[in-house]
């Protein structure tokens, strides 16, 4: 179970693919750019990721990585409120990902969906590598070194946060009786002052030894709101709240929000390997071009004949950008053949051009000064290594390997 301070941390990642397109943008990006302000949030470039499956032509991730990056910063992905960094900037993780490789099964890695599948589909190379193998690994280290409560992912990635969780869940329940934890817990009572203390003891007790739930959901209510307790106390008091051990690496959770349907220029899905994007900063000719080119309801194959837009692509991209009298106005053109496809796609060609210019425009300085973005980086990677060094120590004591 996640604690109620790890619950506010938020960690995504993303492979480093190059230019992003719309299709990233509502899918995901928008989705980090909202949680920022609320959540303390990391957001990193997969690198390794990237090798486990590109070991054989690196010659692009550090330009892929790079143009990312502008990407997310121009999106508005903010680096005052967000840490943002390369994923092999922050050692930490590689650690994190050997400590835990030690304790998880080779069965529910091979059990993994996106094991088998991607090696049948990416059968151009062998996959069948100790790398490939630990990916899930290698997230959940990603994920649990910060103890982030929540994980954006899609749909796609789900499988691999909850494998995670069971990583964590059998950490904890290996490690988490640290030796003297009785004592650290008493040390820890002490620290939320009396009033504090006498209650987490009364509500523990009517949990453990009556298995009041009220109680417990109250005490962890209690630790969430003391502000003098170390992220280690607190986890120590959450598992010592539950009769249980300590709880070191919370379990985290994905968090799926609702993803609009973002077509390609095709109708298919937008994806980079269909050729059928349209890329963020796009140039505003392009854009519409593009546009104009979008395949519609082939029903409508001359100007008079009416059609469905729960048929057309185009239309997909209207309830994502258009205010609902404009889709109104277009559905109701279409299906009476009023207006004319082009007709229909001018006031999305208007709205994607102005949502693209506010990016290239904040994006244009990052573009212009490549220093800038390391600098993001850097001090990213310096925010990440500091809270990935604090779990780490603990991870370090709690197996017993501090050798201090
Ligand atoms: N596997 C993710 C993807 O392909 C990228 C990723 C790596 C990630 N580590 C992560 C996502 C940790 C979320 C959390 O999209
Ligand atoms: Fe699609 Fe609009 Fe043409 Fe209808 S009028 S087919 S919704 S582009």
């Amino acid at each position: 179970m996640g604690s109620e301070s790890a619950r506010s941390r938020v960690l995504s990642g993303m492979r480093p693919t190059g230019r992003l397109h719309l299709g990233h943008y509502h899918g995901v990006l928008r989705n980090w750019i909202a949680l920022q302000h609320e959540y303390e949030c990391y957001y990193f470039v997969a690198d390794w990721h990237a090798l486990t499956t590109s070991y054989g032509d690196t010659a692009d991730i550090e330009r892929h990585s790079f143009d990312m990056v502008v990407d997310w910063l121009a999106a508005g992905v903010s680096p005052t409120s967000a840490a943002i960094f390369i994923q092999s900037k922050v050692p930490e993780h590689a650690e994190l990902h050997l400590l835990l490789s030690m304790i998880t099964p080779v069965s529910w890695l091979e059990r993994a969906p996106s094991y088998k599948d991607l090696q049948a589909r990416l059968n151009d190379r062998e996959l069948a590598t100790y790398g490939f193998l630990g990916y899930p690994v290698l997230q959940a280290a990603d994920i649990l070194i910060y103890r982030a409560g929540q994980v954006p992912v899609g749909a796609d990635q789900v499988a691999h946060v909850e494998l995670s969780r069971e990583i964590a869940r059998r950490f904890n329940h290996l490690f988490g009786s640290e030796p003297g934890f009785d004592e650290h817990c008493q040390a820890a009572i002490k620290k939320m002052g009396r009033k504090a203390a006498r209650l987490y003891v009364s509500l523990r007790k009517a949990y453990v030894e009556q298995g009041d739930a009220g109680a417990m959901e109250r005490g962890r209510a209690l630790l969430a709101e003391q502000r003098n307790l170390s992220i280690g106390d607190r986890e120590r008091l959450f598992g010592y709240l539950e009769g249980g051990g300590r709880i070191i690496l919370p379990e985290p959770e994905a968090l799926l929000t609702e993803q609009p349907k973002v077509p390609g220029l095709d109708g298919e899905k937008m994806s980079k390997s269909y050729g059928n994007t349209i890329a963020l900063r796009e140039p505003p000719l392009e854009i519409e071009r593009k546009v104009r080119g979008m395949k519609t309801d082939p029903a409508r194959a001359r100007r008079r004949d009416p059609g469905d837009p729960s048929n057309c692509p185009v239309f997909d991209l209207h309830r994502i950008y258009s205010a609902p009298s404009t889709q109104e106005w277009a559905a109701e053109g279409c299906r009476s053949a009023g207006i004319g496809c082009l007709d229909c796609k001018k006031p999305l060609i208007e709205a994607i051009c102005a949502e693209q210019a506010a990016m290239t425009e904040r994006g244009a300085p990052f573009e212009e000064q490549p220093d800038l973005v390391h600098r993001v980086l850097q001090e990213g990677a310096e925010k990440a290594r500091e809270v990935a060094k604090e779990t780490l120590d603990e991870v370090r004591a709690c197996i017993g390997i501090a050798h201090k």
